[in-house]
């Protein structure tokens, strides 16, 4: 899959832009503060609705203005799709996405048409953000492209709501207490059971490409610790629970408490990783990702390599050449392109440069030395 073109208005620092991608690597160059950034944001609206940096519409939305308005070109094998998101701060705040000028109302049927893999400094909170954080990670990735993990999701986290609120309420109803049980059974079981298989299949190619990365030093392994992980002990511990579920007023036992470790001989590497083994364990888990999908759904993510290349050593730069190989559309941030020659030389015809200075691109040939 990769993305043709977009057009911008109104969103971050960028007014009105349009830009023609590379079906290979495109580079965004420029000083910091720029917009390098915003623009793999706005590619990655297409993917997800949201921005990966965690940004409500309003504080992507620019600050002199009341709408923003992306459209994009998304190409599948022949297929050729457009797609609009629009956003107002005024009246009811709504997000308003069509496909192929036909309104979409559910989030749910617009996600997982394009897929992209973001690789960005903010990616060091999977490793040091703690058991939400890491939840977070794996119901992100599985949502992408995963339509009934993400049906499964939403609903779970609706019924944990209800119960929850019940267990808060004056008027606890048992009868009442008992369905939502029933119901979180049902849908936790589900999520569950994906993590398990997402999470073993990640773990395999994880510790590969960690392998490669740490030239053979560092075999870490990703394993999934659920709270529960089957039906029977689910209902049991929820029953064995109930007492106290009632009097702290909240949930304690099902998936929304599932932990992930990440590290060796069961110590988890924020006990001993150092900062380079902490990136190197982002970068082999990204990319697990990506070839999980590739793998699973028979297409190529787009990849989004925000500030990365650059502070790669040697070995790490070959191994990302080794990915750049095989995976299809890729967009790059860096502040300059000094020393990249050799990288770069590998895909010679394959790159365009855009030059981004205060919210404006220039599209550039990069010579080659
Ligand atoms: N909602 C907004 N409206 C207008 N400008 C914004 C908005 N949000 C952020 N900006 C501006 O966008 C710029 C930051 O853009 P971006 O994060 O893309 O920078 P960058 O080029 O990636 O820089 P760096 O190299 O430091 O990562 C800042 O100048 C900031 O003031
Ligand atoms: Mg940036």
């Amino acid at each position: 899959m990769k993305i043709n073109s977009i057009l911008i208005n109104s969103f971050r620092n960028y007014e009105s832009v349009q830009l023609k991608f590379n079906s290979r690597l495109n580079f965004f160059i420029g000083e910091n503060g720029e917009g390098k950034t915003n623009l793999l944001e706005a590619i990655q609206m297409f993917s997800t609705l949201k921005s990966f940096r965690d940004n409500t519409d309003d504080e992507i939305l620019n600050w002199d203005k009341d709408t923003y308005y992306l459209k994009a070109e998304i190409q599948n094998a022949d297929d050729v799709d457009e797609f609009e998101i629009g956003f107002t701060k005024l009246g009811t705040k709504k997000k308003k996405i069509k496909l192929n000028e036909k309104e979409i109302n559910r989030k749910l049927d617009f996600i997982g048409n394009f897929i992209t893999i973001t690789l960005s400094p903010i990616d060091l909170k999977i490793i040091d953000g703690g058991p939400a954080e890491r939840r977070k990670f794996i119901d992100s990735f599985l949502s992408i492209y995963n339509r009934e993990y993400l049906i499964n999701l939403l609903e779970y986290n609706k019924i944990l709501k209800h119960r929850n609120a019940l267990l808060k309420s004056q008027a606890k109803s048992e009868v009442e207490l008992v369905t939502w049980d029933n119901l979180l059974v049902e849908k936790g079981i589900f999520l569950i059971s994906e993590r398990i298989g997402v999470i073993a299949s990640l773990n395999e190619i994880y510790r590969e490409n960690l392998k490669i990365l740490s030239g053979e030093k560092d075999i870490f392994e990703i394993i999934y610790n659920p709270n529960v992980n089957s039906e029977e002990s689910f209902r049991d511990k929820l029953q064995k629970r109930k007492h106290l579920d009632l009097k702290l007023g909240y949930t304690t036992v099902g998936p929304h408490r599932d932990n992930l470790f990440i590290g060796k001989d069961s110590k988890d590497i924020t006990e001993f990783g150092s900062q380079g083994q902490k990136r190197s364990s982002v970068i082999a888990m990204k990319t697990a990702q990506f070839k999980h999908i590739k793998k699973i759904r028979n297409q190529t993510p787009v990849l989004l390599i925000d500030d990365v290349i650059r502070e790669l050593d040697i070995k790490r730069r070959n191994y990302f050449l080794e990915l750049l190989m095989e995976s299809g559309q890729s967009f790059f941030t860096t502040t300059d392109l000094d020393g990249l020659d050799d990288f770069l030389k590998n895909f010679r015809n394959q790159i365009s440069i855009f030059e981004i200075n205060k919210g404006k691109v220039k599209e550039n040939h990069y010579e080659f030395v």
